[in-house]
């Protein structure tokens, strides 16, 4: 066996464009590197160039999976009871070393899931800001002396680490979502095990690796690879054999309710962060220019494979014309293309072709509600480019920027979310038809309104059922401070990022010291005081 810090890179013989390497890749288990007990593999392919393979990765079996849960079980005693302030020196070095090798990191994820430097250097960004945020919280997480009712007692609360955590993961924020789960898990004494999107395996593993180096413990952080119905599925599994005591996941709905039913019949506590439809508003006061640049933003940014992304425009009528006009004038000379080679490129490739194919699925739902389309020509082919597409796309997986109009509150795509380059259009009559229109889809992760109108941003944001809201923004963006989540069909209530997440990773626990020596009953053995009876005529002084 190898230890991950002894190994250097494991290079493969490859026909790959640009002479880029193809690695062999391992989990990480214990701190050592493991294929998978059968031997069995699966590759990782760029989205932006499929004759560029990154790499090989095993197919973690159940028994691997095993594996990693029992490490993470054993490293457990030894990591909660590490001081927080040394596990947060831990997290700070992390931090130190993503600033270190950024621009490595950047551009490996843009080339295993086709996002743009620019956007990918934000996403690695978000995980630093994670790991600065979280390193001096471990010089607080902080307990509280309550008062006792009893005399020669005392009170505390602690925070304690919840156990084993199951992180479970999408591909389209690979770094910046693990870490907002994995970090807080860490603070909290937590250890875990992280099944890997399987879209992004060779990112995972320089992630994980820059753990170990970072001074983690072995066993701490343990990384499996394969699929979701695989390796994710024995993380779940495992939830009913009492192995795991958290899951934290990011991805669908379905999926979502399915491990929250787990959890559930199991009492283990769960954060779901699923998906979206984010409605944006526009309104008649708004900074028109400003609105346009936003829902463009949020709808085709990340090729609109963010469950921020925006969903339903929601304009009103008396803007629709000059807005449409604006709009499709930037959606027709959308730049796409693969941003390790192209300049200024507004999105890349799909993640992967599975999320092609999804999409398509989405598009085809979308017309055969009868929505009228502006704009979008399903997949970008050589005999089929919008006008700014640069380089050839047949090389990766690309689509068309999409946008349909006259879609109504009746149609399945107002309801559905559908992740990636597509926006839906609704009509609205006014402020109050606009709010309604944006709480009726199933969802609620992100809105936004553009007015200025101060009283309807009010309206807006007291009236919406989202768990974030965008005042003259876009519906994406969050910052790394700020929970992060849904309600209704985008998550059950928990938060990721920010001081509120750590709830989700720890429990409180209630410590009283009787110092008395004796047994002193609390509710029955507290002093009781009488009022005294002492008239004043309070009336008489004015
Ligand atoms: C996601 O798509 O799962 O707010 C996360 C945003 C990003 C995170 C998105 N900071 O859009």
């Amino acid at each position: 066996m190898t230890h991950v810090l002894e190994a250097g890179l494991e290079f493969m013989d490859s026909s790959n464009p640009h002479n880029l390497p193809k690695v062999r890749g391992y989990n990480i288990i214990n701190g050592q590197l493991h294929s998978a007990s059968d031997s069995g593999t699966f590759e990782s392919v760029n989205p932006a160039n499929l004759s560029d393979c990154l790499g090989e990765f095993p197919l973690s079996t159940r028994d691997d999976v095993h594996a990693a849960i029992a490490a993470a079980r054993a490293a457990l005693t030894e990591w909660a009871a590490t001081p927080a302030p040394t596990r947060g020196q831990i997290i700070g070095n992390m931090g130190r070393l993503l600033m270190e090798h950024k621009d490595e990191l950047v551009r490996l994820q843009a080339r295993e899931i086709g996002k743009t430097l620019k956007e990918c250097g934000g996403e690695i960004q978000e995980a630093i800001d994670t790991c600065l945020f979280f390193q001096s919280e471990g010089r607080r997480l902080y307990g509280q002396t309550v008062n006792s009712e009893l005399p020669d007692k005392e009170l505390f609360t602690y925070r304690r680490p919840l156990g084993v955590c199951g992180i479970i993961n999408a591909c389209n924020f690979p770094s910046a979502v693990p870490f907002w789960k994995m970090i807080p898990a860490l603070i909290c004494g937590n250890t875990c095990v992280w099944k890997s999107p399987q879209d992004s395996p060779l990112l995972s593993f320089a992630l994980a690796r820059v753990m170990h180096q970072a001074g983690l413990p072995d066993g701490v952080v343990n990384l499996v690879h394969g699929k979701g119905s695989g390796a994710g599925q024995y993380i779940v599994d495992a939830v009913d054999e009492g192995l795991i005591n958290k899951i934290s996941f990011t991805g669908s709905t379905a999926v979502g309710k399915a491990i929250g039913e787990v959890c559930g019949r199991n009492l283990v506590s769960c954060s779901l962060e699923l998906g979206g439809k984010n409605p944006l508003v526009v309104m008649p006061s708004a900074d028109i220019d400003n609105a346009v640049e936003g829902a463009y933003w949020g709808g085709f940014g990340t090729a609109g494979q963010r469950c921020t992304s925006l969903g339903n425009l929601i304009l009103h009528e008396d803007i629709y014309d000059q807005f449409m006009e604006k709009l499709m004038a930037k959606v027709k000379s959308t730049r796409i293309g693969d941003s390790l080679h192209q300049e200024n490129v507004l999105y890349g490739a799909m993640l992967s072709e599975k999320y092609a194919v999804d999409f398509l699925k989405g598009i085809d739902m979308i017309e055969a509600d009868g929505a009228t389309k502006l704009w979008g020509e399903g997949r970008a082919t050589a005999g089929n480019t919008p006008a700014n597409f640069q380089g050839n796309p047949d090389e990766g997986v690309y689509m068309w920027p999409h946008l349909y109009t006259d879609v109504t509150e009746d149609m399945n795509c107002f309801h559905e979310e559908v992740f990636g380059p597509v926006v839906t259009v609704v009509k609205a009559k006014d402020f109050d038809h606009a709010l309604h229109l944006a709480n009726a889809s199933p969802y609620g992760l992100s809105s936004a309104i553009y007015t200025n109108d101060r009283l309807e941003a009010y309206r807006f944001k007291t009236g919406i059922k989202a768990g974030m809201t965008g005042i003259n923004n876009s519906t994406t963006g969050a910052e790394a401070h700020l929970p992060f989540g849904g309600v209704k069909g985008s998550g059950n209530g928990t938060r990721e990022s920010g001081i509120w997440v750590i709830e989700a990773y720890s429990y409180w626990h209630a410590v009283n010291d009787e110092l008395s020596g004796k047994l002193q009953l609390a509710q029955m053995d507290v002093d009781e005081i009488e009022m005294v009876e002492a008239e004043v005529d309070y009336g008489s002084l004015a």
